[in-house]
């Protein structure tokens, strides 16, 4: 059973995704008084609707998270217009440590997938606050990234977003790092269709879509839920993809004690391997930037 802390609108987006993807069972969890059973409820007759028969609950007792193999959090404050992701830390630090420590009590052996923001930030705080092994504490945020140059790039060149692969790793933040060098259309380098000049903008873009977003239209969900369904079909199905991720570095890429966004193999254990790419000197610049901001974000807090 995959269970769903937080049933706001990424939430029950991504129940949404789970349910038509039929992944898993789903119980949907908040501390909001009727939400989760109204959520559950109005998914149950989508489900009827496809003529899928999982079970789906909705719940305020944190208790039920002891039958989840998969916990996604999506509890907490989202960015309004004009903030950073990482003015997010103050307000939602307190509520990934009580929704960690829930998770510590009831699902010891359970797999977290953290969505809140500052995604990289709270991911550290779960895993501090659980002490599960690393491989099951992970966050999801260069999928979004990735998929945001990839339709830039799809537009862009006029080709079909499924005919590109794409990397996106670094903080997903202001300092988040696409990597050209490490993307292309089915095998061909980027630069076969794109200026420098060009391919820079996208690369810039793909850092400022996400506010543009916001400012239009209060939040990011379809685009954010599309991309934890991806890696919870990596998960439920063991398809060992390679994927960025948000994931606790222990000397990979030069840096340790910090979850920041890599590729990586995942699979039915998780995080099942880390894949180092050699980044150049302006790529690597932009990540050890993303590292100084989150170690500094996360500096402030007392775990
Ligand atoms: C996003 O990138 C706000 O982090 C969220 O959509």
């Amino acid at each position: 059973m995959i269970a769903i802390v937080g049933s706001g609108r990424v939430g029950a987006n991504v129940a949404v995704q789970i349910v038509t993807k039929e992944l898993d069972d789903l119980t949907l969890i908040d501390v909001a008084q009727n939400l989760p059973q109204g959520e559950a409820l109005d998914l149950q007759h989508m489900a009827a609707s496809y003529g899928i028969d999982l079970k789906i609950k909705g719940t305020n007792d944190f208790s039920e998270l002891g039958r989840a193999d998969l916990i996604i959090v999506a509890a907490g404050f989202g960015r309004k217009p004009g903030q950073t992701r990482l003015d997010l830390m103050k307000q939602n630090s307190g509520i990934i440590a009580s929704v960690s420590k829930e998770i510590a009590k009831y699902a010891k052996s359970s797999m977290v997938l953290m969505i809140t923001n500052p995604m990289d930030a709270m991911t550290y705080v779960a895993h501090r606050v659980t002490g599960f092994p690393t491989n099951r504490v992970f966050g999801m945020g260069g999928m979004l990234d990735s998929c945001r140059f990839k339709s830039l790039l799809a537009q862009e060149l006029g080709v079909s977003s499924k005919s590109l692969g794409v990397m996106v790793i670094g903080e997903h933040g202001e300092s988040m790092v696409p990597l050209p060098r490490f993307s292309s259309v089915s095998g061909v380098a980027l630069e076969k269709f794109l200026s420098k000049k060009k391919m820079d903008e996208a690369v810039e873009m793909t850092r400022k879509i996400a506010a543009e977003v916001i400012a239009l239209k209060g939040a990011t969900i379809y685009g954010p839920s599309a991309s934890v369904a991806s890696m919870v079909d990596a998960i439920v199905n063991d398809r060992k993809s390679l994927m960025p991720a948000s994931v606790y570095l222990n000397g990979e890429f030069g840096v340790s004690d910090i979850y920041i966004g890599v590729p990586a193999i995942i699979g039915r254990d998780g995080i099942e391997r880390i894949v180092e790419v050699p980044l150049d000197e302006a790529e690597r610049a932009i990540f050890l930037r993303g590292v100084t901001s989150l170690k500094d974000a996360i500096s402030t807090l007392d775990l």
